[in-house]
């Protein structure tokens, strides 16, 4: 009796070397291109997928989630944490892996590690929003959190927006000096501030990616003029949130889906009546955009399971004919389909 697996139980999976791999192959601003208009092409089916807020697990630490939806023909889970004390031990405050499966048959399609994946597509997520909201032609950007997702952040605004400059602010400078290190060859004019006043500056959009398990305060009212598009990417939990509440007062807010928003985002600090728009809407022309050079335009962004999915058939496709991954035997597979005990056998 054969001991190996048919075809059947095999799945590519997309190691983290992969992942590393396919990027520099398709060129990371070619890749934030791409999958900017492949998340953009999935909210403009918006009707079509399972929503649901993610299940999330707190602890005194952080957060465990699972994020599925589908299409009705694939569907796709991440699992991520959200840790903020992680760095001062050495680990990751966000790491990810994720499945796309098929609907029909039930069996999965593809494994993959989505810490770089998930750090892409939050990036494209964030272009696609202001490529809509952000004001027209906007060349400057503020980046507030200097951490793991930052230089995606720059780089996809620069390829899908056209960003020249990009003005960094940590509270701790090893990761603004690590930022402008890794941008210095990007063609970005790069400039490390002192403060996130000094940041904002001249910007026309603005990113908050910080990480902190509070009430935190990264942007106050008094520092944000008319015009402006605020990308906040950083209050993405119960009790986690970067803006103050009068800003959102002032602000046209859209978010990614309300449910989960409302327990996660800078919104939680609203009551239930202020007003939001969900970003499909605008995809779809029930809802304005931008409509004029002086409102302040916010994202609410907390991460949404239609990103993943997206993301997940994007890295998928790109597979086709390359080598960027191995083969898993993940699934049993009995050459009778009810026989599994007789194919345990196979390696007795
Ligand atoms: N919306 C989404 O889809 C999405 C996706 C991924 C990550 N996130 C969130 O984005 C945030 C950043 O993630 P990361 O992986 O880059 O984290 P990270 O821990 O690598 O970096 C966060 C940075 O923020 C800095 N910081 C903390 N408080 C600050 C403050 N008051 N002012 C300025 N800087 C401050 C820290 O020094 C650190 O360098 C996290 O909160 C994470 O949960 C959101």
């Amino acid at each position: 009796m054969p001991t190996a697996p048919s075809e059947l139980a095999y799945i590519p999976f997309v190691s983290v070397e992969n992942m590393m791999r396919l990027v520099h192959h398709f060129g990371i601003e070619s890749v934030l291109l791409e999958l900017t208009d492949a998340v953009e092409n999935d909210y403009r089916r918006w009707e079509l997928f399972e929503k649901s807020p993610r299940l999330a697990s707190h602890s005194d630490q952080g957060v465990i989630e699972l994020m599925p939806t589908s299409d009705g023909e694939a569907f796709s889970f991440k699992y991520v944490n959200g840790h903020p004390s992680n760095t001062a031990k050495g680990f990751q405050t966000v790491a990810a892996f994720g499945l796309l499966a098929r609907v029909d048959t039930g069996y999965p399609l593809m494994l993959t590690e989505m810490t770089l994946l998930t750090a892409l597509r939050t990036a494209a997520t964030s272009a696609m929003a202001a490529r809509h909201l952000a004001p027209a032609n906007a060349e400057v950007m503020a980046l507030i959190g200097n951490g793991a997702q930052a230089e995606f952040q720059a780089l996809a605004m620069k390829a899908v927006i056209g960003i020249k400059e990009v003005r960094l602010f940590d509270i701790d400078p090893k990761a603004t000096e690590k930022t402008a290190r890794n941008l210095q060859n990007s063609g970005l004019r790069v400039v490390s501030c002192s403060n996130s006043q000094e940041t904002i500056e001249g910007a026309q959009i603005v990113t908050t990616c910080t990480a902190d398990k509070a009430y935190a305060t990264i942007l106050t009212d008094n520092m944000v003029g008319a015009g402006i598009h605020i990308n906040a990417i950083g209050g993405d939990c119960p009790g986690k949130t970067e803006l103050h509440k009068d800003i959102l007062a002032r602000a046209d807010t859209s978010v990614e889906f309300e449910p989960q928003t409302r327990i996660e985002g800078e919104i939680q600090q609203m009551d239930a009546t202020y007003p939001v728009t969900e970003f499909w809407k605008v995809l779809h022309g029930h809802a304005p955009g931008r409509s004029d050079a002086r409102q302040i335009t916010l994202f609410d962004s907390v991460g949404f399971a239609i990103e993943d999915f997206s993301a997940l058939r994007y890295v998928f496709d790109k597979l086709k004919g390359t080598d960027f991954f191995q083969k898993i035997d993940i699934l049993a597979d009995p050459d009778d389909p009810r026989d599994l005990f007789g194919m345990l056998q196979r390696a007795a």
